[in-house]
């Protein structure tokens, strides 16, 4: 049977990806870049750091990597100015239906994302108690497609990655899931996220045994 639910926060649980691109997107305006939303699709599930990265090569601009940490500080102080203000209606649909019935099934979770404000969001939306164990961005050093956050997560829960699901809505995170040999539901559109052993629109359309048969 299932052993641990992992999930990613930006996208899954909540709809923060509206958020960081909108951060993304003042900061590269204000760089004099462009930024459009393939280009935010590519960010999902990458971390800060790396983000402006790819953000200054697509605009061609070149940054010192002390002028990088303030840039990558002013993108966040926006994004955590939004966070603040989060309520428990910015839970995506199911999501909290889901993580619910999993733990009522006796199956743990863990948190597996690249983000440093994950403990705030999910306090602020109240998701908090729902999870065994989180890993996020403060505790990895790898970022997805790295398999690292769910390794860790399984790990945690001393589960074994084979009987771990991951819940992804990024490409990176994706391929995360597969390279540490765990079963993966895509939440999104299908198009984009080959490679997922299910697709789904929203978490409202699975439950427990769905999953028990992937
Ligand atoms: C998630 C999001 C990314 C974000 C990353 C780091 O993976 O999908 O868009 O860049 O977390 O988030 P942070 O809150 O630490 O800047
Ligand atoms: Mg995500």
């Amino acid at each position: 049977g299932i052993e641990a639910c992992i999930f990613d926060l930006d996208g899954v649980i909540v709809d923060t990806a509206i958020y960081h691109y909108k951060a993304w997107k003042r900061l590269a305006n204000e760089l004099g870049a462009d930024f459009t939303e393939t280009q935010n699709e590519k960010l999902k599930g990458i971390s800060r750091v790396r983000s402006l990265e790819l953000i200054l090569e697509w605009g061609g601009i070149s940054k010192t990597a002390d002028e990088q940490a303030v840039l990558a500080t002013r993108k966040n102080d926006w994004y955590v100015d939004m966070i603040n203000r989060m309520t428990p209606d910015e839970i995506l649909p199911g999501a909290r239906e889901l993580l619910e019935s999993i733990r009522a099934a006796g199956i743990k979770t863990a948190l597996g994302s690249a983000s440093k404000n994950a403990a705030v969001i999910l306090e602020k939306v109240g998701l908090l108690p729902l999870f065994d164990v989180l890993v996020d961005g403060n505790s990895v050093s790898s970022s997805k497609p790295d398999p690292e956050v769910f390794l860790k997560g399984a790990a945690a829960l001393h589960a074994a990655p084979a009987k771990c699901i991951v819940f992804e809505d990024a490409i990176a995170g994706i391929e995360a899931a597969k390279a540490g040999g765990m079963k993966v539901v895509g939440v999104g559109e299908q198009a984009v996220l080959q490679g997922a052993d299910l697709v789904v629109g929203s978490l409202e359309e699975i439950n427990i045994q769905t999953l028990q048969q992937l």
